[in-house]
């Protein structure tokens, strides 16, 4: 299996008091696969993240990637952060740059590598902006081109849209699937949102907290690209909101 977490557990203590922040996670991953993460504020998906990244070690288990047990991070395994990460001193192009720099590419390809992938998520007229002068959704296909430049094989997501309108935030899964469908990129995707996870997921991992587990698997086997208004669709939202014991019919919209 191509990232296989098996038994991991992560454990803090805290003066004196212990948190299971994951408890006796098993997952498999295939290669290529789109895994949605979804689950309430404090269920552990951002530790399970960073296991996999390689920031942290579990207290117990393993997390083996292509058949190795993960010690540290790796350029093969990229983590868009919630707040994107970019640099506001530097230019749209000198961020994209950013990831490349600490791969050993000279000055003139590394700026050639940048402007292809700030082409691929259309901000090519932007490129000697700072980040300021940029709207949140722009920052983000900033922080996705920054990722993708590096041509990792796993990009890791942490909840990446959340502070994005729900206009910008469907355009942004549009480009997201597009990209990924593209590149052929193995993506774990941390969300609140169940229609987002439904739109993007091969497999919906729904976790729970205190102490944080995975509490079931959900497959979405439509074909893509998904219509999130159709009845096949809304169907397997609904299983999803019964997961977590709520109506749909309560909300347009729900956050976790
Ligand atoms: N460094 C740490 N020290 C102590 N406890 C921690 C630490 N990191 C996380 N925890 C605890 O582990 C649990 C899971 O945290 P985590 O950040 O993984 O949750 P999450 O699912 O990402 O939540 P959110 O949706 O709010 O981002 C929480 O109870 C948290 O308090
Ligand atoms: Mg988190």
């Amino acid at each position: 299996m191509y990232i296989s977490i098996e038994g991991a557990s992560r454990e803090y203590t805290f003066k004196g008091k212990r948190t299971v922040s994951l408890e006796k996670v098993n997952l498999q991953i295939k290669k290529g696969e789109f895994i949605c993460l979804l689950g309430p504020s404090g269920c552990g998906k951002t530790t399970l993240l960073n296991l996999i990244a390689g920031f942290d070690r579990p207290t117990s288990g393993v997390v083996k990637v292509n058949g190795e047990i993960v010690t540290k991070p790796s350029v093969d395994r990229i983590t868009i952060f919630q707040n994107y990460g970019l640099l506001p001193w530097r230019s749209v192009l000198r961020n994209v740059e950013l990831g490349l720099e600490s791969k050993n590419i000279d000055k003139k390809k590394r700026q050639q590598i940048a402007e292809e992938y700030i082409e691929l998520v259309g901000l090519s007229a932007y490129k000697k902006h700072h980040p300021s002068q940029l709207s949140g959704g722009m920052q983000q296909r900033v922080a996705l081109a920054r990722a993708l430049a590096v041509d990792p094989e796993i990009l890791l997501m942490d909840e990446p849209l959340g502070a994005l309108d729900a206009m910008t935030r469907m355009s942004m899964q549009d480009e997201i699937e597009r990209l990924w469908q593209e590149n052929k990129k193995t993506i774990i995707f941390v969300t609140h949102d169940i229609e987002e996870a439904v739109f993007l997921a091969d497999r919906i991992v729904i976790m729970t907290p205190s102490p944080g587990k995975v509490k079931s698997i959900i497959e979405v086997p439509l074909a893509r690209k998904r219509d999130r208004t159709g009845s096949d669709f809304l169907k397997i939202r609904d299983r999803v909101f019964a997961e977590f014991e709520l109506k749909p019919s309560d909300m347009t919209e729900y956050y976790l």
